[in-house]
């Protein structure tokens, strides 16, 4: 069953009912200033930092669910509805929610009133808007009493649901006119508050939370709006919320528009106050300036949508294929730059509390947004430089706005270094500078230490070559990309963190999905040795993937498929021999992406086992058969139920690289059938079974082994979007940014028919004309501005030429 429906002209997802089965969300803000919002209005709003600087309240299990959010009342006689259907769920006439890039759009209508939303966080300021218009469609005069309200959170998010015996006295607010303030910790050691305003005179407001709603009421009935009037309340300790009450009077056919902006405004630590006791606010009256008219937030929404057209220029694709048309040109795009801002840090599944940025986390979704904004890529992938250690290893999370790793979680997953690697080698590929190698870059942050960054991708390089197990294979440390597979925790108290408890540096425990990546991104870091003329250290890079490639194949292969690991004892994790998760989808995945076994046969052979053991109709579980009980020695994987997370679910950021390596083998059916699977376009009609957002990709589905198999969970903050949008970008359809040029190689379905794209690369312009003639693989034919380029997919970059003709005969 269908909740909606693309409207590709528009960029939007189109939800027709607040009903949908689970909240249906949107990303707004691009830089600094961040905010969910759901299809009924729920979400939160924070600066930089989820967890640090929260500016609204949302409840995580909250029941009934996603009921806090920025809300508008409208009390139209004895009728209180809301634009977003949420919270008084009052039932309405029409209802219509748009999620776009960057803004969310709502439009309704009870009784003769109809209400249109438009939400989004300007470019350039640290800022959201509501802009929001009720026009009467009655035939007679309405006096309606409109009501805002959003709750405060006092900053640290944590802090804020845990600490109660303080900050139930800390709440401090400011009212001037229509202006609310919450400056809690102002008085102290803050020099940031937030701001809550409409551009209308208002009747009254609250800024108490127990006089707006009432103490024992939720906000689906507040006692304010019931009474049809605020109470003026200024709140001292408690709850601090921000409530405006206004008039809005209209006459049949006539439309009011009202403004709010919820604002974040920071002082310098010398000029906090006006006069004592009294915020400066000079920094929100410069937000009330530029906002407080329609025209100023007309200008600032079309600079929005103009930055997102400009954007998903860079890469498009017209294509007979409408699914892969609007992930590849829309969605799959914005998923990636939402990656790329959140890492794993805030989404509905994510707290925003827990984990910040994680280092392989960012260094992959760099792989599906550096082509987007390539100067915001070469910032992040030194920030994650910096938080390596002297080792080569590095801090498996950092937290955005102090960029400092987290103690907490700590080092110890042995495949970080080499993701590294990946997003800088992508970076550099994708814009030629290798200026970012010769960058000097601390470790943990301390620049007495500090080294070029071409120094730390060969320290993560020889991370690996230093930390090898009995087999020669690469020690696993607490996890590698699988953080559920703690080969050295043996855990067995609850509550006991698998990632944290146990020996870091198991000696024995190997991982051969590690090996396999060495491989790849081995060779990525031999090519940049070769770039920067280093031809000593490109020769010991390759010698050393060669080791490893034969250590692969002596000991990570098992017959019919490759091994997952070796575990403390010795023995093999995803081997025939085990009873229970016998193959795993990721070392198949990677190892065959990198080549290994290509030659010789084997790479063939465990794509085949993939497909035979581990394919589902929704998508590739992660290992087969499914563990039953818990196996200490194995950590946190087999912890789940059947069927779910990393025990045998779908865990859609792992499918891409089995469909890579289809094309690796020149596999185009097969590839674009695993894209299929997991693709939220094709997964629309299923949403009944999926759940989650038919625009954007899920952690994880459950597999065939879960009570709901086919059931999404985790939607948006997954390396899923990068990952696939490697695979259709430069895989299947087959445009490769190499350290030389653009290489045009596609791996399609023989029925998929000819394609056009446009891809912007190094300032350049390249349109792509690809004649299909029904093959997979295999291009016969390169013409590239006319002349014919033989005995190689790439076209060389040439910086006087802007603009690249190019026509494929496959
Ligand atoms: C983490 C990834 C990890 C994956 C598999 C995700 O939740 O963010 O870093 O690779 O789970 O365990």
């Amino acid at each position: 069953m269908n909740y909606g429906s693309f409207d590709d002209n528009s960029r939007e997802y189109v939800i027709n009912t607040p009903k949908t089965p689970l909240p249906w969300i949107n990303y707004l803000g691009n830089k600094d200033f961040f905010s969910l919002v759901s299809n009924t209005c729920g979400g939160y709003s924070f600066y930089k930092d989820a967890k640090l600087l929260r500016l609204t309240r949302y409840r995580y299990n909250a029941c009934p669910m996603d009921t806090n959010g920025k809300y508008f009342y409208i009390k139209d006689g004895d009728t209180v509805w809301n634009p977003g259907w949420q919270p008084t769920k009052t039932d309405l006439d029409s209802y219509e929610c748009r999620h776009g890039m960057g803004y969310s759009r709502f439009n309704s209508s009870k009784n003769g009133v109809s209400a249109s939303l438009l939400t989004f966080v300007p470019m350039s300021d640290t800022c959201e808007i509501h802009k929001l218009s009720l026009t009467n469609e009655s035939g007679s005069d309405k006096e309606i009493t409109l009501f805002s309200y959003v709750e405060f959170c006092l900053w640290n998010a944590m802090d804020d649901m845990t600490n109660f015996q303080r900050n139930l006295s800390t709440g401090e607010v400011e009212v001037i006119g229509s202006a609310i303030y919450h400056k809690t910790e102002y008085r102290e050691r803050r020099n940031h508050y937030a701001l809550w305003y409409v551009n209308t005179d208002i009747e009254s407001f609250d800024t108490s939370r127990d006089d707006f709603l009432g103490v024992y009421n939720g906000p689906d009935c507040p006692d304010a709006v019931k009474n049809g009037h605020c109470t003026g309340s200024v709140a001292s300790g408690w709850y601090p919320v921000g409530c405006h009450e206004v008039k809005v009077s209209l006459k049949p056919g006539e439309t009011k528009t009202c403004i709010f902006i919820l604002g974040y405004c920071e002082n310098p630590d010398d000029d906090k106050w006006e006069e004592k006791g009294v915020i400066n606010k000079t920094p929100a009256k410069k937000l009330i300036e530029k906002f407080s008219t329609e025209e100023g937030v007309d200008k600032a929404f079309n600079e929005l949508k103009d930055y997102w057209a400009t954007l998903l220029s860079r890469f498009h694709v017209d294509s007979e294929n409408p699914h892969v048309n609007r992930m590849v040109n829309i969605w799959n795009q914005y998923q990636c730059m939402v990656t790329f801002n959140m890492s794993r840090s805030a989404s509905y599944y994510e707290s925003g509390i827990g984990r910040g940025m994680g280092f392989r986390d960012s260094c992959q979704d760099l792989l599906g947004f550096v082509h987007l904004i390539p100067d915001r890529a070469r910032e992040r992938i030194i920030d994650i430089a910096s938080t390596q250690f002297k080792d080569g290893s590095a801090y498996h999370q950092y937290q955005p706005l102090t960029k400092k790793g987290n103690s907490d979680i700590g080092s110890g997953f042995n495949d970080d270094p080499l993701w590294l690697i990946a997003g800088t080698s992508a970076y550099i590929r994708e814009t030629g500078d290798t200026s970012i190698l010769d960058e000097n870059v601390p470790y943990d942050n301390d620049w007495s230490v500090a080294t070029t960054l071409f120094e730390h991708l060969t320290r993560s390089f020889n991370y690996t070559v230093t930390h090898k197990g009995p087999h020669g294979l690469p020690l696993i440390g607490r996890a590698d990309w699988n953080d559920c597979l703690n080969l050295n925790c043996f855990s067995e108290h609850p509550g006991e963190s698998f990632q944290t408890f146990g020996p870091s540096e198991g000696p024995v425990a190997e991982s051969i999905f590690i090996g396999g990546m060495f491989v790849k991104y081995g060779k990525e870091y031999a090519d940049l040795c070769a770039l920067c003329g280093k031809t000593d250290e490109q020769k010991r890079a390759e010698d050393e993937v060669a080791t490893m490639e034969k250590a692969i194949l002596s000991h990570g292969w098992d017959g019919e498929w490759f091994i997952r690991a070796y575990d403390a004892n010795g023995n093999k994790v995803g081997s025939n021999e085990c009873e229970e998760g016998k193959i795993y989808i990721e070392p198949q995945g990677f190892c065959v992406l990198s080549g290994v076994g290509k030659e010789t046969g084997e790479a063939e052979k465990a794509l085949r086992s993939v497909e035979k053991y581990l394919d589902s109709k929704y998508g590739i579980m992660i290992l087969q058969p499914a563990y039953t009980k818990y196996h200490v020695e194995l950590g946190e994987i087999s912890s789940y139920p059947p069927g779910y997370k990393e025990n045998a679910g779908i865990f859609c950021h792992n499918n891409p690289w089995v469909s890579i390596a289809e094309t690796v083998l020149g596999h185009g059916n097969r590839a674009f059938e695993i894209y299929k699977k997991t693709c939220p376009s094709y997964l629309e009609e299923i949403s009944d079974i999926h759940r989650t957002e038919p625009y954007v990709y899920s952690q994880m589905v459950a597999g065939k082994d879960a009570k709901f198999f086919g059931q999404g969970k985790n939607s948006w903050l997954t390396g899923t979007a990068a990952w696939t949008f490697t695979d259709i970008s430069q895989y299947i359809l087959g445009v490769y940014p190499t350290l030389k040029g653009l290489s045009i190689d596609p791996c399609i379905p023989s029925d998929f028919g000819d394609f056009k794209i446009h891809r912007e690369y190094r300032n350049a312009s390249y349109d792509i004309e690809v004649h299909t003639n029904g093959s997979e693989k295999g291009v016969k034919k390169l013409i590239v501005n006319g002349q014919e380029i033989s005995g190689s997919t790439v076209i060389p970059y040439d910086e006087n030429v802007k603009e690249y003709k190019v026509t494929v005969e496959m």
